[in-house]
């Protein structure tokens, strides 16, 4: 088996994973406690290294988040100060699921149904933009929601995401890409360049999923996406 394929077989192990779950349970990220829905994503590693950074990076500034999924890294980024505005997902599960928690922790914002920013008003701007996107490219479309919580039918879903991140980012503002090994680096700086972003890793960690525990080589990582 190629490493390609080994690693589309440990996405699918995931998302089976997480289709295992028949109802909602809850867990506790960085002392939030979150209720996490059937068909929506929560991984224990991942989910929690960026509710771990991406308050730090974003301080008090104001804040969107893409496919925001339980709510988790929006709530983690309240809990520190930031101004989160509104928040998107693709998945309606994920929107409902996100509403739940932020009404159960006193955030009254937003979460909108849609692909990327398109759903966001076009008068909105903010200093950080982030998304913990789907790290698979693949070249067949996602069959049900929550497979589009890690695969992204020829990266299109970044496409439009950096096509759009400009109109809603105030002057020195950044979009953080939460990303990781698994996803094709050079195609997302690749595609950056087309839309005239500079880009920088911020952070790097290794780590081991929970259902590959002997894995080597696998790293979390954010860049930061500045318009040129
Ligand atoms: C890797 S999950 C991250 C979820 C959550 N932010 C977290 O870290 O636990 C990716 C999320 O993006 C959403 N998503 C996938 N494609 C999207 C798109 N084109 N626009 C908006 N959300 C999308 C998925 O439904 C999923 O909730």
């Amino acid at each position: 088996m190629t490493s390609k394929a080994r690693l589309l077989k440990g996405a699918h192990t995931v998302l089976a994973c997480m289709r295992a779950e028949r109802r909602p349970y809850l867990t506790d990220v960085a002392d939030i406690r979150i209720e996490v829905r059937p068909e929506v994503f929560y991984d224990p590693v991942e989910s929690v290294f960026f509710a771990e950074r991406v308050p730090k990076l974003v301080g008090k500034k104001s804040f969107i988040e893409i496919g925001t999924g339980t709510g988790i890294v929006s709530l983690a980024v309240v809990r520190n100060g930031g101004e989160l505005i509104l928040a998107t997902d693709i998945n309606p599960f994920a929107v409902k699921n996100a509403e739940a928690n932020f009404s159960k922790h006193q955030v009254r914002k937003q979460v909108l149904r849609g692909e990327g920013l398109e759903p966001v008003p076009r008068d909105i701007r903010v200093e950080v933009i982030f998304w913990n996107h789907p790290f698979h490219y693949v070249a067949v479309p996602p069959v049900s929601t929550v497979e589009q919580s890690v695969f992204d039918y020829r990266y299109t879903g970044l496409y439009k995401v950096f096509r759009d991140v400009r109109r809603h980012l105030l002057p020195g503002g950044e979009f953080l890409l939460g990303t990781s090994s698994l996803a094709r680096i050079n195609s997302i700086k690749k595609i950056a360049r087309k839309y005239g972003y500079s880009n920088k890793l911020l952070t790097k960690r290794s780590v081991r999923f929970a259902h590959r525990p002997n894995t080597k080589g696998i790293d979390l990582r954010i860049y930061s996406f500045k318009p040129i």
